[in-house]
């Protein structure tokens, strides 16, 4: 199935060769994970962003220029992420960019972007660093001194006061959580009682697990991607460690259920305000159509590259110029911008603030079980 919708998006927006725009055109490039361990990541944003385009040119494009679309695949590796963000920038002059979805790949390529001052929007990086690579880097998400603060507030709200938490070293989006979590549950009057890591790639994660177990936790913390998660909560119900497990974004893949099996039913995790659950018109609407185009039901991945292709079309449409810096000027002014994931604007760090929920693990499906606004943690 995956790989099928890999073939659909590279025949359907992947260019051959390297040339510059003609003038009836402009070139928005985009990286994305359409292989590799975070397959479902790319593959997801990358339908999301495709079917924004299409709409957008079927509404006459940006001052009567349609939009050309330029995907490369990173294949889920940091320094392939800078490789193609260069040809993207450089060869096919691409005059905005989007990506990527996971933290440490948006880091690596961010640098690149702003050397040849092209604005990249990340549709779903949360790491606070992403942003601070420079004035022409944006994103259309929360960060996660956000979202591991409501994954934080949650646990103390839910009665546990022992945390352990288990994070992915090389991973600057579950290393920065974990953080975040801690400062979060601790000041609330919780405790860390373990931590322990591990790398993208393993598959025994046994060892680490019995050293958090002997801990006597109330609930583990782990912010990592689905493609090690699904195991880790497997392996974690076999030694007998039995507590809820608490994540964060990265768990929002098709792939997690089917990884973990039963393992992390009733866990809970956080993630963008997207959900089939919530009974919005742009929501609706949104899953209607692209289930039309792709016959399968979008996550917020998908729902998220939808606004930050949206987003940046509707600032070319006011951009004095339609070059890289003239875009990056109207990209910084968004406000209000009326998003699937909510309504974005855009802070003068280029972040955006929005409501967060955290979801519920019900065989396979994925219930809402609260909202939290920014303001109700303070920021
Ligand atoms: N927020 C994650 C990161 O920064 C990426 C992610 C976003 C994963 C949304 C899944 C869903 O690395």
């Amino acid at each position: 199935m995956a790989a099928l919708i890999v073939s659909i998006g590279l025949n359907g927006c992947k260019q051959q060769g390297g040339s510059a725009a003609d003038s009836n055109e402009i070139i928005i490039g985009e990286y994305a994970s359409l292989t590799g361990t975070t397959a479902t990541f790319g593959v997801s944003t990358h339908n999301g962003v495709l079917l924004a385009i299409e709409e957008a040119n079927a509404a006459g494009g940006v001052n009567g220029k349609k939009i050309k679309l330029i995907t490369e695949d990173d294949r889920s590796k940091a320094d392939e992420a800078r490789v193609v963000v260069t040809k993207l920038v450089t060869q096919n002059k691409a005059v905005a960019v989007l990506g990527e979805v996971a933290s440490t790949r948006s880091m690596t390529a961010a640098p690149v972007c702003q050397q040849y001052k092209v604005p990249m929007v990340s549709p779903s990086s949360t790491n606070p660093e992403v942003t601070r690579k420079g004035d022409y880097i944006f994103r259309v998400c929360f960060t996660d001194d956000f979202q591991a603060a409501v994954v934080g507030k949650f646990a103390y709200d839910k009665g546990y006061r022992k945390a352990a938490i288990f994070k992915d070293m090389k991973n600057d989006y579950s290393v920065a959580f974990a953080d975040n979590f801690a400062k979060s549950f601790i000041k609330q009057g919780g405790k860390v009682v373990g931590e322990q890591s591990y790398q993208e790639g393993d598959t025994d994660f046994k060892s680490q697990l019995n050293t958090l177990k002997a801990a006597g936790p109330d609930a583990i913390l782990c912010p990592g991607y689905y493609s090690e998660v699904g195991t880790i909560g497997r392996q974690a119900r076999e030694i007998g460690l039995n507590v809820p497990i608490l994540g964060g974004d990265g768990w929002d893949s098709p792939k997690l259920v089917p990884g973990a099996g039963t393992a992390l039913n009733g866990c809970y995790f956080s993630n963008h305000r997207f959900s089939r659950e919530l009974d919005l018109p742009e929501v609706k609407a949104f899953i209607a159509n692209f289930k039309k185009k792709y016959n399968e039901e979008p996550d917020a991945l998908a729902a998220l590259g939808y606004d930050a292709a949206g987003l940046v079309v509707d600032a070319m449409k006011r951009a004095a110029k339609l070059d890289g810096p003239g875009i990056r000027d109207a990209i910084a002014r968004t406000e209000g911008f009326k998003g699937v994931t909510g309504v974005i604007t855009l802070d003068k760090n280029r972040n955006a603030r929005k409501e967060a929920l955290i979801l519920r693990i019900d065989g396979d499906v994925f219930r809402v079980e609260k909202t939290y606004r920014p303001e109700e943690l303070g920021q």
